[in-house]
């Protein structure tokens, strides 16, 4: 299958000319198959928005190569732009419009016909739950509504290739539902979609492939069933009222993992294998303060399938907030 994005050894740094400070992006490959999902799943600061704005032209690259419907995102900037959208812009939504107004106008300026903008507001009104805010003013409508106007905004045309940076970061359960439904929508209309994420869980619903990003290089690709397969559907995760209590649990737990007061046991999440953990729990005669079968973290998929955590990055010298 083609490949409708590209990039190959893509480097930055934003330290001036001859500072020390580390490259964001170093060495950053990755491939999107047309027609499908990829997931850039990553800790802060991993260089995810570095890449996506790269990809989308808005920022130029000191070194590799990017393309995207064959063209070359800095030789070809236009024509790129002309294939893609980006959400998570905040762009031009007016404060004095009502929301509907915003994203009929939006539809307009992008020459969907008038039927398509009408049905497609609607739609996305609908799906982001802003149906019964729809004709009130911008200016009135709550932090999590406007982030929900703007996604719909990013969602309202058809692009052959679609960024999406972090789209559902801070919503709410059900609005990041509608996101997921919306974007299933997309993909289903021919539209290529690179997602950025930091939700093993977002990557695993929506995407075909994930690339595990870390201090700004791709240390880790696969299916979402290959990573899971890696890391483990998920854990049966007790915590103990002491690390000696959890360290005379764990040996009786088979590939179970101490850390501190917890202790993780990878499980299929089957009635039968949670039962036979706790059994051999409750066999020890040490009680766990508290359990629970949790899906697996960031954490544990960069545990498993690098042998460290990914590091959370704080701004350098130059002090920009990603
Ligand atoms: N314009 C910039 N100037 C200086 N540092 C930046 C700039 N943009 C991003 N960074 C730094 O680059 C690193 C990666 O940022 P970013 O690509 O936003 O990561 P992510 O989106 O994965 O959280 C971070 O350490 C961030 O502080
Ligand atoms: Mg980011």
């Amino acid at each position: 299958m083609a490949a409708i994005v590209t990039a190959d050894g893509l480097r930055k740094s934003f330290g001036r000319r001859g500072s020390t400070s580390p490259p964001v992006l170093d060495g950053l490959d990755l491939e999107l198959e047309e027609g499908a999902v990829l997931a850039l799943l990553g800790p802060n600061g991993a260089g995810k928005t570095t890449t996506v704005r790269i990809l989308s032209t808005l920022l130029q690259p000191d070194a590799g190569r990017a393309t995207v419907a064959g063209f070359d995102v800095v030789r070809d900037a236009r024509r790129v732009r002309e294939t893609i959208s980006l959400t998570g812009q905040q762009v031009a939504i007016d404060d004095k419009q009502s929301g509907a107004e915003n994203l009929t106008m939006m539809g307009r300026l992008a020459h969907l016909p008038r039927r398509v903008v009408r049905d497609r507001v609607a739609e996305l009104l609908d799906a982001f739950d802003l149906a019964d805010a729809a004709s009130r003013r911008v200016a009135a409508y709550s932090g999590g509504m406007r982030r929900r106007l703007d996604l719909a905004a990013g969602l309202l045309t058809r692009p052959r290739v679609m960024f999406l940076d972090e789209p559902t970061t801070g919503l709410d359960p059900r609005s990041r539902q509608a996101m997921w439904d919306v974007v299933r929508g997309v993909v289903a209309d021919g539209t290529s979609v690179l997602l950025t994420t930091q939700y093993l869980e977002e990557a695993d619903r929506l995407a075909q492939r994930v690339a595990l990003v870390d201090g700004g290089r791709v240390v880790a690709d696969g299916t979402p069933a290959q990573l899971k397969h890696e890391v483990g559907e998920a854990g049966v995760e007790l915590t103990f009222a002491s690390p000696s209590d959890a360290g005379r649990v764990a040996p009786a737990l088979t590939a179970a993992t101490v850390d501190g007061l917890r202790v993780r046991v990878p499980t299929d999440g089957s009635v039968a294998h949670v039962r036979s953990v706790l059994s051999a729990v409750e066999a020890t005669g040490v009680a766990p303060e508290h359990w629970e079968v949790r899906a697996p973290s960031l954490d544990d998929v960069f545990l498993a399938l690098t042998g460290h955590v990914g590091q959370e990055r704080t701004a350098g010298a130059t002090g920009v907030a990603a």
